[in-house]
């Protein structure tokens, strides 16, 4: 495989928030590389740093030592984030807001339906199309925000905790989703969670533990 294969790799990248005696490192030095078609779990407890990583791997954080690099990649335009409290725009309804990415990027509006639709059907929330944010759940609103990444078929999909506002049931069936979504499309996933159960079904599992990325043998 050619160095153009990885779409992203960290080189004893290192985020720290803040300065001197305050300062939080966040993520120590991780190594990781991600190809096309890897199915990586990133779990760990609450603060332990995984949703800095998944900023750093999304080139919203820049590291403050070591390097993050995305070398068969566009990382403006081939990078779907689903935020870890993610928020809908309150005056569009759901189809707009899964369409607003696509929009945004000049894509005119008769060629978003198909995407919008499919994304909206993989998730499972086809039948909420046209109800505002207020008049959807949390879960459901946890569901939109995958929809909208996958809606534009990005090569690099970082979930963080995806599942995290839903029931077993209807987290199983959204990481159902994003599995078959990249499955399709040949991207990467990446899952952030606290699920063992959400862990187990993608390819590898690695912990964060303190800011610090152990090795994949490090997870059962
Ligand atoms: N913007 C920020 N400013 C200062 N400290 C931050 C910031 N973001 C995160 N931190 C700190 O960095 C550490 C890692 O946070 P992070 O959000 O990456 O953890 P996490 O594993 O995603 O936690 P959770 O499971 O609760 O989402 C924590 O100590 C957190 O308080
Ligand atoms: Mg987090």
């Amino acid at each position: 495989m050619s160095g153009t294969d990885v779409l992203v790799v960290c080189e004893n990248a290192a985020l720290t928030f803040g300065r001197g005696a305050t300062a939080v490192v966040a993520v120590h030095g991780a190594d990781l590389s991600i190809r096309p078609g890897d199915r990586l779990a990133i779990v760990g407890p609450s603060g332990s740093g995984k949703s800095s990583l998944l900023h750093l791997l999304a080139g919203l954080e820049r590291p403050t030592s070591g390097t993050v690099s995305w070398p068969g990649l566009d990382p403006s335009a081939g990078i779907g984030l689903v935020f870890q409290a993610d928020s809908l725009v309150p005056a569009l309804d759901v189809a707009e807001n899964t369409a607003l990415p696509l929009v945004l990027a000049g894509r005119p509006e008769a060629q978003t339906r198909r995407p919008v639709a499919d994304a909206l059907d993989l998730v499972g929330a086809s039948d909420l199309a046209d109800r505002l944010p207020e008049e959807i759940s949390g879960g459901q609103a946890q569901r939109v925000a995958v929809a909208r990444v996958l809606a534009q078929q990005p090569r690099l999909i970082l979930a963080d905790e995806p599942t995290g506002r839903l029931d077993h049931a209807t987290g199983a069936r959204v990481l159902d989703a994003l599995l078959t979504a990249a499955d399709r499309t040949g991207a990467a996933l990446v899952v952030t969670t606290h699920d063992p159960a959400i862990a187990a079904r993608l390819t590898v599992r690695r912990a964060m533990h303190d800011g610090r990325l152990l090795a994949q043998e490090d997870v059962s």
